[in-house]
């Protein structure tokens, strides 16, 4: 078994994602037993119903694991509120330490992954439905959350039209379903091809509300439909959900260092990791076998080199994966077979295995649930809610 110290040098890969620091530092390891076999941690959170329990207990067993330890429990308990104004002051927080927001309101949501792309027409939400589909018929349950708040095409992709989200007797928006996903998205409360003019505080405020007004209940994974670029729907996202990680989508084409420059910059703009790149419109083949490269060679790969992460899957152009997105029934429903299809449900495979989810140990079973936090303090239009 390693020392106490190898331990404590060990946990400091493991990071508080609200306060960027790690939990050594922040003097949040409140107990470590040593046994024969197994190595207890506990850690102290700065709020009891700490939505980040989750990413805690993965965090803690991984960096266990890197020093062979396999075995042991993840306890928490509560900084103690002399505790907790020393850390507050030690940060020079003056308005209190942060208390989950909107990641409070995805607690029961495993794995946040915003699917992004340094430039539009890649493919995002193509993949973003699909990937979604795909990893529902891998048993995983589901949600898609149309970020696009411009130029949404989710609840087409989906097959979802004129229909509004209900809202439940607890004011709570609950998300439409299609195809066995969750599904919400500015789509579903304004008319067709009307411009929404958003600014700045109420697309914060539309955003905020899409996480903490939505009944997303238990997920595996929530897949967040990004708009083109690197604006304000980025920045915004990885403010409220700073344990969400990035998918880049890319074509072959990027291997034009600026465009994987500018998404490497963006990831770290907003300080989100990157879980891995998707190389979509990889080359045509025809019906008769002849494979062309329309859009080049190279690009995802050397994206993901760039970045260091992993190359998930390369997303043929296939008129199947077109057609149907236009139908509103993603192809790797209605046609797992295609080459697309097949490479998309390699990707999702992928995902999964890059997103282990943590056993939880016994103290974490039988929690009461969390408690509904409340808004943060936004200015800005409510969504149209019925
Ligand atoms: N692999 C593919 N094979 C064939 N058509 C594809 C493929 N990937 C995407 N498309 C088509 O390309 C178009 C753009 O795709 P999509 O809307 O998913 O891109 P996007 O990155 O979400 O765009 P935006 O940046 O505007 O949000 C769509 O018509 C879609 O059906
Ligand atoms: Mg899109």
């Amino acid at each position: 078994m390693p020392t106490r110290e190898e331990i404590l040098q060990a946990l400091e890969a493991v990071i508080d994602p609200e306060l960027r620091k790690n939990v050594v530092e922040l003097g949040m390891v409140r107990d470590i037993t040593i046994r024969e076999d197994a190595v207890d941690v506990k850690i102290s959170l700065t709020t009891p119903g700490c939505p980040l329990r989750n990413h805690f207990v993965v965090a803690v067993r991984k960096a266990l694991r890197g020093i062979g330890v396999e075995s042991g429990e993840v306890s928490f308990d509560t900084l103690s509120p002399e505790e907790k104004s020393a850390l507050q002051e030690r940060l020079g927080m003056k308005s209190g330490l942060p208390t989950g927001g909107a990641a409070g309101a995805l607690a029961g949501v495993s794995n946040v992954i915003c699917v992004g792309s340094g430039k539009g027409g890649v493919g995002k939400s193509t993949l973003t439905v699909n990937l979604a589909a795909a990893l529902a018929s891998e048993g995983k349950s589901v949600g898609v959350l149309d970020a696009d708040v411009w130029g949404y095409s989710i609840p087409r992709m989906l097959g979802l039209g004129a229909e509004r989200p209900p809202v439940s007797p607890e004011r709570k928006i609950l998300p439409l379903e299609a195809h066995g996903l969750k599904v919400m998205s500015i789509g579903f409360f304004v008319a067709e091809d009307s411009a929404v003019v958003w600014r700045g505080p109420m697309l914060h405020k539309a955003l905020t509300q899409f996480l903490e007004d939505v009944a997303w209940g238990e997920l595996d994974y929530l897949l967040i439909d990004l708009p083109p670029g690197t604006g304000d729907v980025s920045m915004t996202l990885s403010q409220l959900l700073p344990q969400s990680r990035f998918l880049l989508v890319t074509t072959p084409q990027d291997t034009a260092q600026k465009v994987a420059r500018r998404a490497a910059e963006m990831a770290t703009k907003v300080s989100l990791d990157v879980l891995g790149v998707v190389e979509n419109m990889s080359g045509f083949t025809t019906p008769a076998g002849e494979r062309f490269a329309i859009f080049g060679e190279g690009g995802g790969q050397s994206l993901a080199s760039e970045l260091d992460v992993p190359l998930l899957g390369k997303v043929p152009l296939t008129m199947p994966l077109r057609a149907q997105a236009d139908a509103g029934d993603p192809l790797v429903v209605v046609d797992p077979d295609d080459p697309a299809s097949q490479a998309i449900r390699q990707t999702a495979r992928g995902l999964i295995a890059a997103t282990p989810t943590p056993e939880l140990p016994p103290v974490l079973a039988g929690l009461p649930e969390l408690p509904v936090m409340q808004n943060a303090p936004t200015t800005g239009a409510s969504l149209p809610m019925a």
